[in-house]
């Protein structure tokens, strides 16, 4: 292959919803790769912080998405979150001063995120280490002071300060050169905020304080859902181990559930609550299928929390979305599943008392439970009897037409957002080649 010349792009990743996130760029880049042999080659540099590292926390995920493995795997684990982003910004940036990456790339909302940004913003390429190791890269970066930061699923808000994700989406979204938002209230969060107000058509890093350019390219977490659904559903047969078959092989109704963020496993009486819920709701003689955050576990274990149900590993992708598929509900505080419930028509109950998908619940099939017992039961009992079926709205409380026009009314792009990334990076690069950064 004779390719034109090199843009080498580095992935930050290390949490399990990221492995997910970064598959579809991946793909796209491969993809663009192999169409263009005499275009431009991106090089894609993937950096694992080692934020998770359970094997069904991460090795299952990029057995399961056709990831490439990590160039390097930082292998900072599990602390406080002083000490892991700390020690993140130490080891990403020893990285960045050897590869010398023209974009870093950075995904979602995690301590792998923010620390990826801030390394990305603070590093300085000086003119002989660029001219020694950065030979082969593109003219639009290589006299840059530094790599462009490009924040993957940006504009995020639940304006709740006390989430740490809330605070790492916000200073990673300051800090981004290119922000892809998911949706049109990301870029109505951004703009509230003061970011991508002006209308840029290059980044300009060497200014006091750079432009940056927002940019509604779609959920890549749909991209990865449609794609490996189909993939998935040749697979059924994965779904055996969970006794979910009646003795005439029909699925039996269940509620999947999940349960790991901060907010609810920190707070022991929060988690109590939505345990006694979702005991409730099995001891009704519905399935619930719970596949537990190692987090929660150690948290369920410490504190003697009953539970009466058969609780799970953490499942592999296509696993999960197949439930998720199935599922007559899903509960969750989860981000990415509600998206997920969403795309495949599954009723969601929120065990939040916010949401940064909105468009979910404005939408009537995502409803906010928070923690409250009572709550819980009550929405999974109603889907349980047929809220939701046959794909109708479960939660729109009055209102038009009881079916969504799903289709044309869909918040998170078409799945094709990571193609969408990968060319708008390059056209940038394009604009940009005749000019001096
Ligand atoms: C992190 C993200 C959260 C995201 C979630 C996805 C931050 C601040 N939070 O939360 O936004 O929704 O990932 O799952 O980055 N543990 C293991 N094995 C592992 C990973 C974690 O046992 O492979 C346990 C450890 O006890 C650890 C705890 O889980 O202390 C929490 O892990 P951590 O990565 O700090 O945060 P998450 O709760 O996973
Ligand atoms: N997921 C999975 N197995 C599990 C739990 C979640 O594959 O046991 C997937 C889920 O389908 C979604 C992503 O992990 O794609 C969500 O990650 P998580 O809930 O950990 O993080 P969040 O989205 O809340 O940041």
């Amino acid at each position: 292959m004779k390719y034109r010349e090199t843009l080498k792009i580095m992935t930050i990743i290390g949490a399990r919803p990221q492995f997910i996130k970064a598959s579809a760029v991946s793909r796209a880049v491969k993809n663009h790769n192999f169409r263009n042999p005499e275009g431009v080659y991106i090089q894609e540099v993937i950096v694992h912080t080692g934020q998770h590292y359970d094997e069904n926390m991460s090795r299952i995920f990029f057995d399961d998405l056709a990831l490439p493995e990590p160039d390097y795997n930082l292998g900072v684990g599990s602390a406080s979150h002083g000490m892991q982003t700390g020690e993140m910004l130490g080891k990403i940036e020893k990285v960045v001063y050897t590869e010398y990456p023209d974009m870093v790339l950075v995904y979602g909302d995690t301590n792998s995120t923010i620390a990826g940004a801030l390394i990305a913003s603070k590093v300085k390429y000086d003119e002989s280490c660029l001219n020694k190791n950065r030979k082969q890269c593109s003219s639009f970066t290589n006299k840059a002071l530094r790599p462009i930061l490009v924040h993957i699923e940006a504009g995020l808000r639940s304006y709740n300060r006390r989430m740490p994700e809330e605070v790492n989406r916000v200073v990673s979204d300051e800090l981004s050169d290119i922000l892809f938002c998911p949706t049109d209230t990301a870029v109505k969060n951004l703009k509230k905020e003061g970011i991508g107000n002006n209308k840029v058509s290059r980044i300009d890093l060497s200014a006091n304080r750079p432009s940056c350019i927002v940019f509604n390219a779609g959920d890549v977490m749909y991209d990865t859902a449609l794609y490996y659904l189909k993939i998935a559903e040749k697979k059924p047969d994965i779904l055996n181990r969970m006794n979910l078959f009646d003795s005439k092989n029909n699925l039996r109704p269940f509620i999947l559930c999940t349960v790991h963020r901060a907010e609810n496993t920190d707070d022991t009486i929060r988690l109590r609550s939505i345990i006694k819920a979702l005991n409730y709701v099995s001891d009704q003689g519905i399935k619930v299928v719970l596949p537990l955050h190692p987090r929660t576990r150690k948290i369920i274990g410490q504190n003697n929390i009953a539970v009466s149900f058969e609780i799970f590993e953490p499942f592999g992708y296509l696993e999960m979305i197949l439930l998720e598929k199935h599922a007559v509900a899903i509960a969750t505080d989860s981000g990415g599943m509600q998206k997920e419930a969403y795309f495949f028509k599954t009723p969601c109950i929120t065990l939040r008392d916010e949401t940064e998908w909105i468009e979910t619940v404005k939408s009537g099939w995502n409803i906010l439970a928070g923690a409250d017992t009572k709550k819980i039961i009550k929405y999974c009992l109603s889907v349980a009897e047929g809220k939701g079926k046959n794909k109708e709205v479960p939660f729109r409380s009055s209102g038009k037409s009881k079916k969504t026009a799903f289709n044309s009314n869909n918040y998170y792009g078409s799945g094709n957002a990571s193609d969408k990334i990968i060319e708008y990076l390059l056209n940038l690069c394009n604009y940009s080649s005749t000019k001096t950064l």
